[in-house]
């Protein structure tokens, strides 16, 4: 997915120095813990005094992110609802309400579970709830939450759904998802989304809140242009329906969708009220190659905030090195980690437990033992590898944050 030309170029413009001194102390999140209250550290740590592979959030970088999203979002006149499937992190979650979103959406059950019992009050599951148990957890959290809402792309399902929201003494507020065009979720707009929302509205254990269309197939389409043009006429039939839906007299009060890669289109769809945003938090190789509304090459609206801290193991072999970063600290998505600060450079995790650096054209030379940072290839599935992510500011770590719904995939 795109060159390594542009990533370079954003690299140049965008990364500060990179101080990387050799190991210190390898401080551990066992180590830190008692020196945190309320989960932010009393102690002066430097990331570099991190044991790796470790987890950064920047923190300047990820509140920039926050405020960028909030103005475009309220200039044009929607909402935010980002997507908790990303960070999985109730602090990240309870920052993007602060900064003026109206929930967030989960994608599993087990998300939800923990984002309520975090505190978070709306929450917006995205994927339908298909079997008896997991039908009966999302029905359990509706008896104690009042802004949980569930999704369901079939009449087979709503009846499912209706039926056990009887059984167990609740109302369960249902959002019916449409499909944009991917089939991978969602029943076809028009007629059978229409149905589907009359029948919601009818069954007695349900109250119909409106529809949801998420077109990730659409999010990655490079160049804005053509984003656009194809997210629009991807999204018109679902537009049509939420418009005939209120002609019904349907409520519509939800129609969410969008993602990082339309956040700047998806208002122009009539009627949609709030986007799904997920990665523009943390921002990913994946994203970066996309190119903006303002730049061709380079996704810059937001900015990567999310890193992989490695160390070097081996450098005695001329133009490489192997640090203790691979597959399972930064996955094998593509294209591969950039390393921060450095444009002379490629990485490659293939392998398990390895990264291996190639140098091209390196501002310094790393030894065994030197620190330094990757910035993600795609960061949902990065950060359901990792217990905790250090927020850092600077150099300092700020916060140690537990990353609660990690591992919750089902
Ligand atoms: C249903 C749904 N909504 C929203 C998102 C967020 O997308 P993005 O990370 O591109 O903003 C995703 C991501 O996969 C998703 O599956």
């Amino acid at each position: 997915m795109g060159s390594s030309v542009p990533r370079r170029r954003f690299l140049q413009a965008a990364a500060a120095a990179v101080w990387v001194p050799t190991s210190v102390k390898g401080f551990t999140p066992d180590d830190l813990d008692p020196m945190t209250q309320d989960d932010v550290l009393q102690a002066d740590v430097s990331k570099w005094e991190l044991d790796t592979p470790a987890l950064l959030v920047d923190l300047d970088a990820m509140e920039s992110n926050l405020a960028r999203m909030q103005s475009v979002v309220s200039s044009n006149g929607i909402a935010s609802r980002p997507h908790a499937k990303t960070h999985k992190c109730p602090q990240v979650a309870r920052l993007q309400i602060q900064s003026g979103s109206v929930g967030i959406c989960t994608a599993k059950v087990s998300e939800a579970e923990v984002m309520l019992e975090h505190g978070i009050e709306n929450v917006l599951m995205t994927t339908s709830n298909v079997t008896p148990f997991k039908i009966e957890r999302a029905m359990g959290l509706r008896r104690w939450h009042s802004g949980f809402v569930q999704a369901t792309d079939t009449p087979e399902n709503a009846r499912d759904l209706s039926d056990a929201a009887v059984a167990a003494g609740v109302t369960a507020d249902v959002v019916v998802d449409v499909d944009p065009g991917g089939r991978r979720t969602g029943i076809t707009p028009g007629r059978p989304a229409l149905e589907l929302a009359q029948l919601v509205d009818t069954l007695p254990g349900l109250r119909l809140a409106g529809m949801l269309c998420y077109d990730g197939g659409s999010q990655h389409v490079a160049g804005f242009a053509a984003r656009r043009t194809q997210t629009l006429e991807r999204l018109a039939p679902a537009v049509e329906t939420c418009e005939s839906m209120r002609r019904a007299g349907l409520n519509t009060e939800i129609f969410s969708g969008g993602g990082t890669g339309t956040y700047n289109i998806d208002h122009e769809n009539a009627g949609l009220t709030d986007i799904q945003v997920g990665s523009y938090v943390f921002m990913d190789a994946q994203y970066l190659a996309i190119g903006g509304e303002s730049d061709d090459e380079v996704y810059s609206d937001f900015q990567p905030s999310l890193t992989i801290l490695t160390t070097v193991l081996n450098s005695q072999y001329e133009g490489r090195a192997t640090t203790d970063a691979g597959a399972k600290s930064c996955t094998i998505n593509r294209p591969w980690p950039i390393v921060k600060g450095e444009t002379g450079m490629s990485y490659t995790s293939g392998s398990d437990e390895f990264g291996s650096l190639r140098y091209e054209d390196p501002s310094r030379i790393y030894r065994t033992g030197d620190k330094l940072e990757l910035i993600v290839s795609h960061c949902d599935p990065v950060v359901n590898l990792y217990d905790r992510m250090y927020a850092v500011r600077g150099d300092r770590v700020e916060a140690i944050w537990r990353i609660a719904a990690r591992g919750m995939s089902a």
